[in-house]
């Protein structure tokens, strides 16, 4: 089992959870943070600093974000091996507050475009 990011963290990440993280197995993407499942050790301390309350037990997932939990593997994965381990805390997005119990869905999870040159 793992710990798994759902719905509520999409356009807010407020990214207190990466402080408290013992093994460090968040990534982040540009406006979501995925846990990576094969590096999450079960501790619990991420759930109670998300102040958007966006962090489950992959067993205790609400049955609408149950899908999350794949999806945390594939990004965590994506995000970590193009070198987004994110390990401190940083400012939320500027949309937070706004988005804070809105309703999203994973399709405005966005990622990285590191084709484009800047
Ligand atoms: Fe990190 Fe613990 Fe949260 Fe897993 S449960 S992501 S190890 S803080
Ligand atoms: Fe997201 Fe909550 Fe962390 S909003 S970035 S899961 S503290």
């Amino acid at each position: 089992m793992a710990y798994v990011v759902a719905e509520p963290c999409i356009n807010c990440k407020h990214t207190d959870c990466v402080e408290v993280c013992p093994v460090d197995c968040f990534y982040e993407g540009p406006n979501f943070l995925a846990i990576n499942p094969d590096e999450c050790i079960d501790c619990n301390a991420c759930v109670p600093v998300c102040p958007t309350e966006a962090i489950f037990a992959e067993d205790e997932l609400p049955e609408q974000w149950s899908h999350y939990a794949q999806w945390n593997e594939y990004l965590a994965k994506q995000w970590q091996q193009d070198g987004f381990n994110l390990t401190e805390k940083k400012d939320p997005l500027p949309e937070a507050e706004l988005w804070e119990g809105r309703e999203k869905s994973e399709t405005d999870i966005l990622t990285w475009d590191l084709e484009s040159s800047e």
